[in-house]
This record gives C-alpha cells, sequence and structure tokens, in this order.
C-alpha cells in the first residue's frame, strides 16, 4: 500500500523537533481526522530557510509528508518554499494512496502557516501566500493532546 520512501520517512523520519524562537511557525489541523501538524522555519536575513522541524500528531503519512516536506524546503527561499506543493510531496514520495492525499495537504498547510507566521512577525507580504484555512491559533490549542 505504502512506497518504500513512505515507509522510510514513517519510520526514520527527518527534523523531528522544535525551533527555539523559530522565524515562523504553523501548526494546522483536520476536522475531519484530527490530526495536527506543526511546523517551525529558521528563515536568514537573505529570506533563506537555514533549518526546519516538525511535529506531527498524525498517522503514518502525515509523519512521511511532513518529513519529506522539511527535506524539500530545507535551503530553499520563503518564494521557493511556497511552491512546494503536496503534490510535489507526494512525487517525492513515490505516491500515496488516494485516501491518504489529505495527509500531505496537511504538509503543505503546516509549510504556509509557518511562512505566514513569519510574514505576519516581519510585516512582510509574500506574494501567492494565503492564510491557511485550518491554522489553529495559538489561543485555539488548549484541547491539543500532546
Ligand atoms: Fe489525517 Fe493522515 S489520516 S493526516
Amino acid at each position: 500500500m505504502y512506497s518504500e520512501k513512505v515507509m522510510d520517512h514513517f519510520e526514520n523520519p527527518r527534523n523531528v523537533g522544535e525551533i527555539e524562537n523559530p522565524s515562523g511557525v504553523g501548526t494546522v489541523g483536520n476536522a475531519k481526522c484530527g490530526d495536527i501538524m506543526r511546523m517551525y522555519l529558521d528563515i536568514d536575513e537573505n529570506h533563506v530557510i537555514k533549518d526546519v522541524k516538525f511535529k506531527t500528531f498524525g498517522c503514518g503519512a502525515a509523519v512521511a509528508t511532513s518529513s519529506m516536506a522539511t527535506e524539500l524546503v530545507k535551503g530553499k527561499t520563503v518564494e521557493e518554499a511556497l511552491k512546494v506543493t503536496n503534490k510535489a510531496v507526494m512525487d517525492a514520495l513515490d505516491g500515496l494512496p488516494p485516501v491518504k492525499v489529505h495527509c500531505s495537504l496537511l504538509a503543505e498547510e503546516s509549510i504556509h502557516a509557518a511562512l505566514w507566521d513569519y510574514a505576519e512577525k516581519k510585516g512582510l507580504t509574500i506574494e501567492g501566500l494565503k492564510k491557511p484555512k485550518s491554522d489553529i491559533h495559538e489561543d485555539e490549542e488548549e484541547e491539543e493532546e500532546y
């Protein structure tokens, strides 16, 4: 059912953890399955993503897609990272079963949410970036389970 790459990123997820004082952090949730993904970005003055970490409270495909998404955005500029779509993440993982496509969307949205947070903090406008619909604000996180 899952490709070798999905299994690899599920069993050995890259860039798990958190970043202290991140340039941007985004948390998104899927209302249907209840899974949550949080993405931390460390962005330098040239708008390059120097470091990225994630935490996923979710299914195996969510872990694998967020892991792959971190690999794809690391070292990229903010503008390039914005172009990393859920499809790009799925392609890099050699595909996902149709019922798991929404998990990859969570990866894309969590990056967008973290970029949105960065742009807000810096007072920047990043062309083409919209606030993700499933963004969860800090004050709405009380029911989150760790
Ligand atoms: Fe919801 Fe995978 S089942 S993120």
